[in-house]
């Protein structure tokens, strides 16, 4: 008999996070979702056991509680639920000046997007070990390999502590057969700008920047499946990425300079 293989995924609520959901069940994970709007969680159950026939918790939590990540962990130690695949996708943006935005709001991001999720790998990536057998994606973005910004202060440097961290965690457990990948979108059909109150200024880039949650997510999966350490989705992010890894930063400054300041809320 198959053993029930679990996947949990953090701000399974919208946007990638609901696409992981949805891929996943797709291919037979069980799933434990996790975000704070009940009604949405909700509703992503009820269309992924109708279409795929898996089990689906959800678990109403506000990650920026420094408790949350145990709890999640000791609900599922007593449900007997087993993660093998952990999906940190959690996320969100706080445009505005560094000192602009309330000591509170940066704290929350801090522990939502950078504490939660290295936390939860150390909550789950010991069983993973021991069992050799883990996948972890944590969600980062282009944004943490592109140079910093003025406004949106702690994101690019958030996301580039999720890359560098994942890389070493990456390197850790190769020999574990746990696959660990810094997963890195760059603009993406979400809820993410809606909720940061940009909608309207990302909506005058070029469609050929964005692309479908749906693909972001698939490309997603494979590249955790191929354990590659850093995937950037899209050649033209990959195009991006690579000029700021092989340009002279002045140089890519200066390119980057009229997007950010189209682009970037202050
Ligand atoms: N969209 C893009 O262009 C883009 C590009 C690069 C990287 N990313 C990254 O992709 C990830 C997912 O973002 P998205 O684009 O899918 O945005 P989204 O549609 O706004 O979804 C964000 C998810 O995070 C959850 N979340 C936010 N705060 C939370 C909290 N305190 N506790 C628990 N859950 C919380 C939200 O759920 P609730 O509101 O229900 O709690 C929601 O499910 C983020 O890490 C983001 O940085 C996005």
């Amino acid at each position: 008999m198959n053993k029930q293989k679990w996947a949990l995924i953090t701000g399974a609520s919208a946007g990638i996070g609901a696409e992981f959901a949805m891929q996943l069940a797709a291919k037979g994970w069980s799933l434990v979702l996790v975000a704070r709007r009940i009604d949405k969680l909700a509703e992503l159950k009820s269309t992924v056991t109708k279409q795929h026939q898996v089990d689906c918790r959800e678990l109403v939590l506000d990650l920026s509680q420094v408790d949350a990540n145990q709890q999640i962990f000791d609900y599922c130690q007593n449900n007997d639920i087993s993660v093998s695949m952990l999906v940190n996708n959690a996320g969100y943006g706080v445009p505005g000046d560094f000192d602009a935005v309330d000591w509170s709001t940066h704290q929350d991001m801090l522990q939502v997007m950078l504490n939660s999720l290295v936390e939860l790998c150390h909550l789950f990536y010991p069983y993973m070990k021991q069992t050799k057998n883990g996948h972890i994606i944590n969600v980062a973005s282009l944004a943490g390999l592109t140079p910093s910004t003025a406004g949106h202060t702690l994101y690019g440097a958030v996301k580039s502590f999720v890359i560098k961290f994942s890389h070493s965690l990456h390197l850790e457990a190769k020999d574990h057969h746990v696959h660990v990948t810094a997963l890195c979108p760059g603009f993406t059909y979400t809820e993410f700008h809606d909720v940061n109150g940009t909608r309207s200024m990302v909506n005058k880039m070029s469609k050929k920047m964005w692309m479908s949650a749906v693909d972001v997510v698939a490309q997603g999966i494979e590249a955790v499946e191929k354990n590659q350490a850093i995937y950037v989705n899209g050649w033209r992010n990959r195009l991006i990425a690579r000029m700021c890894k092989y340009l002279p930063e002045n140089l890519v400054r200066f390119l980057m300079k009229g997007s950010v300041k189209k682009y970037r809320k202050r």
